[in-house]
């Protein structure tokens, strides 16, 4: 790892960042090194529009909030200049800018103007609008880098479009994003400007709105955290809340690092998995259902009994033995999909920042967004029902690992 990338990791696990869901409960920022090495490297060596997705809650917002801060602290980046514009449903909530090595106050004007132009963003704004107000920045960036000597050499700019996707849902739907996306990414070629855009959605429609820049854009996949980081944070957080003996491999086996899910266990569950997995069960029982609702499937039952027969033809015809829900027989179908039970690994041109865990619940070209959804749906598939409840899960878990 690079000298400067190190620090900059320091920088970063010395912070803390909340527990979501769990009132005042802070964590040490854990892992990412080849996440953050990854990403500097390609934006030393490329410019243009980026999509950053991962399973929800996966920490994406997370990593580009603490790079854009951690680069202002250690010594370095002074050819580095990062914006983030996190949005909210109906407005970006907060512009943050970081300009490494310069005294703020000479360029105070240009903070100014890109703090502003995230006040130009707003739900009453035309698509052409839209598009507009969100190249401003961009465009405010290239002439300032050549007009202005504090700035002059700053050849790796990185804008943020943080939780893009939450706005646009709001706006009215994501296939704006690919004409958003499309006119940056002209924007950037245009200008010349040394940019790296990168807008972070995490769900699927947006994703594969994104998908369609083809090659206009690059793809990058963040995944949850690997598993020693995973049960570090567990760790410190039952320890903080002061809760004893957690099972911090069941918990590895349900969550597989997603800490969004486990500040929903701490926070909304007390703790309880087998309360918080019953939630689960609902999510992917609620999902099938509305797979047979829109098509008129007259019982869930039937929606599973046909998962099972499409899966069981497609473990066959891919090779991947008997049918337990592998995810790259069950490939995202039967709104999985849609409703975020899964993730699609195979965007074209997908850049891999995290390592993907080697678990059942990951497979080659789909994966389970956390393994408590993967075995769900195993323990529905093993009994044939979707009747099935917490203490199923579990022996699932119990039965296959052991
Ligand atoms: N590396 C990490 N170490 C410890 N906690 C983390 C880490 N990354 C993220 N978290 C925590 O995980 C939770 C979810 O993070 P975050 O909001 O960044 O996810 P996200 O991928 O942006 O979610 P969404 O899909 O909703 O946009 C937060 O509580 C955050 O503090
Ligand atoms: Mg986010």
């Amino acid at each position: 790892m690079g000298e400067v990338i190190g620090r900059l990791i320091d920088v970063m696990h010395g912070r803390l960042v909340p527990l979501e869901g769990v009132k005042s409960v802070m964590v040490h920022f854990r892992d990412r090194e080849g996440e953050v090495e990854r990403f500097y490297a390609d934006v030393r060596r490329l410019r243009g529009v980026v999509t950053l997705y991962g399973p929800r809650g996966a920490g994406k917002s997370t990593l580009m909030r603490l790079m854009g801060e951690g680069i202002r602290e250690v010594g370095g980046f002074e050819d580095t200049l990062f914006v983030r514009y996190s949005f909210a449903e109906v407005m970006i909530e907060e512009a943050h800018v970081s300009i490494p090595g310069v005294n703020e106050g000479s360029v105070r004007e240009v903070i100014n103007a890109l703090e502003d132009a995230a006040n130009g963003v707003s739900l009453n704004l035309s698509p052409f609008g839209l598009a507009g107000a969100l190249v401003k920045p961009i465009i405010l960036l290239s002439r300032a880098i050549r007009s202005r000597a504090e700035l002059r050499g700053r050849d790796n700019v990185v804008v943020v479009y943080d939780d893009v996707d939450k706005f646009l849902r709001r706006y009215g739907g994501y296939d704006v994003l690919e004409a958003i996306a499309n006119a940056t990414a002209d924007v950037i070629t245009e200008h010349d400007a040394p940019v790296n855009a990168v807008f972070t959605v995490s769900d699927q429609a947006a994703v594969a709105a994104a998908g369609r820049l083809g090659s206009k854009g690059r793809v990058y996949l963040l995944w949850n955290l690997p598993r020693g980081a995973f049960e570090d944070v567990v760790n410190e957080a039952a320890g903080i809340m002061n809760v004893g003996n957690v099972d911090t491999e069941l918990l590895w086996n349900l969550m597989g690092g997603n800490m969004r899910e486990l500040g929903i266990l701490a926070g909304n569950y007390n703790w309880d998995v087998k309360a918080w997995l019953q939630g689960v069960i609902m999510r992917v029982t609620a999902a099938l259902e509305g797979y047979g609702r829109v098509r008129e499937i007259k019982s869930i039952s039937e929606v599973l009994a046909r998962l099972i027969r499409k899966g069981k033809s497609a473990a066959d015809a891919y090779g991947l033995g008997e049918f337990v829900g592998q995810p790259d027989a069950v490939e995202g179908y039967f709104n999985l999909l849609e409703e975020n039970i899964m993730i699609y690994l195979g965007m074209p041109g997908c850049r891999y920042l995290s390592e993907l865990p080697r678990e059942p619940w990951v497979g080659g070209r789909f994966a389970y967004q956390i393994p408590a959804y993967y075995w769900a749906l195993r323990a529905m598939i093993e009994r044939g029902s979707v009747n099935v409840d917490s203490d199923d899960v579990i022996k699932v878990i119990n039965k296959s690992r052991n």
